[in-house]
């Protein structure tokens, strides 16, 4: 499943954070690629641990675990801390799949990236190129979303960022760890438990909605792993 959820920012809060980022210092985006993509990854990022990146991904990973939709859709049981990148003309990513496990530096613990979240900090209009092209079941998806947007999708799609041929492109991304591995469990539980509140705004004294709220759990319970 490839859910877009809009405005996890404000325009104010996405302007203050470009401006910011627009003063960082940046490293090689190759820091963070494992050998295979550090060898199609053509971009700027900040250092993991950089002030910045620390207060930026804290504010995306609260305001996320505070956003029904992101929560009903991903899950999560943990996540790797947001990444920071710029690409800028020139720059591009070419396809690949992220690594299967990620150990935060610093960090005992690993996470299995069974989603990836791109968060916009960048328009469509101020960068040309720079589409995040992602192979979904149905095809291949082009996502270029509005500053402070942002994309989940399956960690086992292949994607890649196209070329950015005008303009600078700033974006977060981070994986997580679900409670429930697979996307199409996953795919399953978020369509029913849309459904489910649905009928609570619509018929919410109809008594069939406590069985099917118990066997949405009761799915769930089948499949989390925790
Ligand atoms: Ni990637």
């Amino acid at each position: 499943m490839l859910l877009h959820i809009p405005e996890v920012f404000t325009r104010e809060e996405v302007a203050r954070i470009r401006q910011a980022l627009e003063q960082a210092e940046w490293a090689d985006g190759k820091i963070t690629a494992g050998y295979q993509s550090a060898k199609a990854k053509h971009n700027l990022q900040l250092p993991e641990g950089h002030a910045l990146a620390k207060e930026i991904g804290t504010a995306i990973v609260e305001r996320l675990w505070a956003n029904p939709l992101f929560m009903s859709a991903a899950l999560p049981a943990k996540v790797f801390p947001p990444l920071i990148n710029c690409y800028r003309s020139g720059d591009s990513f070419g396809f690949h799949i992220d690594n299967a496990v990620r150990q935060p530096r610093g960090s005992a613990e690993r996470v299995r990236t069974d989603l990836s979240t791109t968060v916009f900090f960048s328009d469509p209009d101020d960068y040309d190129g720079g589409e995040l092209e992602i192979q979904d079941t149905y095809g291949v998806q082009q996502v270029k979303l509005p500053a402070g947007d942002l994309v989940l999708y399956p960690g086992t799609s292949l994607h890649k960022v196209r070329p950015i041929t005008r303009g600078a492109r700033y974006a977060a991304f981070f994986w997580t760890q679900s409670l429930v591995r697979e996307d199409a469990q996953r795919t399953l539980l978020f369509e029913m438990d849309a459904a489910i509140q649905a009928l609570n705004r619509d018929v919410p004294e109809h008594p069939s909605l406590v069985r099917l709220t118990g066997t949405y759990h009761n799915l769930l319970r089948r499949w989390v792993e925790v």
